[in-house]
């Protein structure tokens, strides 16, 4: 098996490149990665010497660059995790979002119409469904109603993606996941961001009054789906991935702060109960935050198996100590560029 992961220097990319590399010895990838903000080689350290493993730096949108590298390479798969991947982000300017999320979908599934794969994997998001009350799940028939720009920028990729397997009978399968939690991710997201806060006597900014539900999915557990979603998925399918687990954000940025509290009491001492410096501030996202997603995974599971192993309470233990060990990582992916980004979002509130 020779793959092409995309966008592996990010979050859920490098957890995953570590897994394949881990579970399936024979199995060989490339990692195209552009390194935007969000990717960071520092995420792969370790890796790079392995034989099995070969980093290119590109653009998942730049045609000929991705036209040289399948004929080069003959592909057998193809799992695209590259993308503009924030919310906020997209909120503030979404020009990227549509270059990188839809045209470089579109580029790799042309290139994958010309040197032909036998499995094309698109990461997509429960975002791409929109929001849901109190109640109810999103099934993989529920329709497309995204909010923001990056959960159009997402929908839009996953009806190209559908219409080259009708159209050209390239064999893509969709994922689609809830919010994933874990190591290496970049804290600009909810939780690394409160446990970074909260380590450095800041405040933690909830937006809104912290009503809104997550379904928190350990990223390994998703690492695994997307692994077996790769090897046995049925091509032309969509398969749901969810935590099984959903929380109210305070509820989330509560369980941070009393875990740092048992853990880091020195630090608590230092500055105070991060509790106290929990603030609600008016919601950058407005009418395009989505106030709750949660996942029917039942098509997952019968099909192929598959069930999360991490529960939340585990798996945010397992994720605060990771930060507490890797606190150089945290301050070696922060630039200038979030302290910039992190003033827009936040600066005025
Ligand atoms: P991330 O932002 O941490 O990483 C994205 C990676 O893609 C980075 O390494 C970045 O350098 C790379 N990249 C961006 N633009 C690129 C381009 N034009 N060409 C090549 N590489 C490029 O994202 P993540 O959280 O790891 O998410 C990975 C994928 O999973 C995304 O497609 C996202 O939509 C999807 N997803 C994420 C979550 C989540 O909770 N994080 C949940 C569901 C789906
Ligand atoms: O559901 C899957 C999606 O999960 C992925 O497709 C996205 O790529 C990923 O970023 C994530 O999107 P969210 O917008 O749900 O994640 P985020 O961590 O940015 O925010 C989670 C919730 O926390 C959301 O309701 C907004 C809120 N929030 C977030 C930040 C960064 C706050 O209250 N304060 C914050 O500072």
């Amino acid at each position: 098996m020779k793959l092409l992961v995309t966008g592996g220097c990010g979050f859920i990319g490098s957890n995953f490149i570590r897994f394949v590399l881990r579970n399936h010895p024979d199995w060989k990838i490339v990692n195209l990665d552009k390194l935007t903000y969000a990717g960071n080689l520092k995420n792969l350290e370790g890796i790079e010497a392995n034989e099995r493993y070969k980093f290119v730096r590109g653009d998942i949108a730049d045609r000929a660059l991705v036209d040289k590298l399948f004929s080069q390479e003959k592909f057998n798969a193809v799992v695209n995790f590259a993308a503009e991947s924030h919310v906020d982000r997209s909120i503030l300017d979404p020009s990227p979002f549509v270059e990188t999320n839809i045209k470089g979908t579109q580029i790799l599934l042309e290139a994958a119409r010309k040197y032909p794969v036998e499995r094309f994997v698109q990461v997509s998001t429960d975002e791409v469904y929109g929001s849901l009350g109190e109640t109810g799940f999103f099934t993989e028939e529920s329709p497309l109603r995204p909010n923001s720009p990056y959960a159009a920028s997402k929908a839009a990729a996953d009806l190209l993606c559908r219409a080259y397997h009708k159209a050209y009978g390239i064999p893509v399968i969709i994922t689609r996941s809830s919010n994933n939690y874990g190591p290496y991710q970049f804290p600009e997201k909810l939780i690394p961001l409160m446990i970074r806060n909260a380590l450095i006597g800041k405040e933690l900014p909830v937006y809104g009054e912290g009503k809104q539900v997550r379904d928190w999915l350990y990223v390994e557990d998703n690492c695994q789906a997307i692994d077996l979603v790769l090897q046995k998925g049925r091509v032309g399918e969509i398969y749901n991935i969810g935590g099984g687990c959903e929380k109210r954000n305070i509820e989330v940025v509560e369980m941070i702060c009393d875990i740092l509290e048992r853990l880091v009491p020195d630090t608590v001492a230092l500055y105070g109960s991060p509790r106290t410096r929990i603030r609600f501030i008016k919601d950058p996202r407005g009418a395009a935050h989505d106030f709750r997603y949660a996942l029917d995974c039942s098509k997952i599971a019968s099909d192929l198996g598959w069930r999360p192993k991490v529960c939340f309470e585990e798996g945010l233990e397992k994720t605060v100590k990771w930060y507490l060990e890797n606190q150089d990582w945290v301050e070696s992916v922060i630039t200038g560029e979030y302290l910039t980004y992190y003033e827009r979002v936040y600066g005025g509130r």
